[in-house]
């Protein structure tokens, strides 16, 4: 039921590896719930509204391009902040894409409208700061090519390791034979659907959906495989067999 060459079941295990296993699995399993919680607290809050939806990812990968936050501050919260002369030639000014050349006509429009609670002491952004309203007027392309480049080799090198381990120790828990192929294999399947997602949402973003399914697929495949090894590696079920 096994496996005719299982080696080892993790209830036979000799005392100092289990200690071993279990510190690395305590740890991954902590690990696992802060990755969790990281997501939720960037990712989650990219559409202003917390919790982890398909916006979200659309907006970190894919960007909100429908304009830049000066555009959507002038016709939204900030409409009211400037007269309508003035709100237009800001967003033209954004939409022909922050000519610096103009900013000593946007420039005084800042300083006039918003300085007073856009200033140093509020901490709202400096928006009658040059450089502050160029950044504001530019439109948001969502991850860089070079930031996606950089957290996918990092997450592939640094994860592909803890599902070695993980995997490792799993081979040894007593479990359906087919079933372990499975669980031992979902991770990197999900986790290189994962990245592959990334790049997709970034210039397609109605991929969204796979990241989503990409992260909830070896979080779940994770979970399970290490919970099946503490548990047999401490419970009198496994541990007293004959
Ligand atoms: C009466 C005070 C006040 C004035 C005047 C004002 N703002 Fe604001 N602004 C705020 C506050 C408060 C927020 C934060 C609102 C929020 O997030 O709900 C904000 C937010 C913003 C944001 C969003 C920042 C971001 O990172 O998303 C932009 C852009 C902005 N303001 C631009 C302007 C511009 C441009 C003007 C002048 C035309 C202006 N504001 C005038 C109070 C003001």
């Amino acid at each position: 039921m096994f496996g005719s060459n299982q080696v080892t079941t993790l209830g036979k295990l000799p005392m100092p590896y289990k200690v071993l296993f279990t510190g690395f699995l305590l740890v991954i399993g902590l690990g696992l719930m802060m990755a969790g919680a990281q997501i939720m607290l960037t990712h989650g809050m990219a559409d202003g509204k917390p919790g982890l939806s398909k916006e979200d990812i659309v907006y970190s990968y894919y960007g909100n391009r429908s304009g830049s936050k000066l555009e959507s501050a002038m016709t939204g919260k900030m409409k009211s902040k400037a007269p309508d002369a003035d709100r237009f030639l800001l967003i033209q000014w954004a939409r022909d894409g922050a000519p610096i050349n103009q900013w000593d006509k946007v420039g005084p429009i800042l300083e006039k409208n918003c300085s007073k609670c856009h200033d140093e002491e509020s901490g709202f952004d400096m928006v009658a700061k040059q450089e502050v309203a160029v950044k504001l007027a530019e439109v948001d392309h969502g991850a860089s090519i070079s930031s996606l480049t950089r957290v996918s080799h990092i997450h592939l090198f640094g994860i592909g390791f803890i599902f070695l381990f993980v995997g490792w120790i799993f081979a040894m828990a007593e479990f359906n034979y087919n079933w372990k192929l499975i669980l031992i294999a979902t991770p990197f399947i999900f986790l290189i659907a994962d990245i592959v997602s990334w790049w997709l949402t970034k210039f397609w973003p109605s991929f969204a959906w796979l990241t989503m399914i990409g992260g909830f697929g070896y979080s779940l495949a994770s979970t399970v495989m290490v919970v099946t090894c503490l548990a047999q590696m401490w419970l009198p079920r496994w541990t007293d067999k004959p």
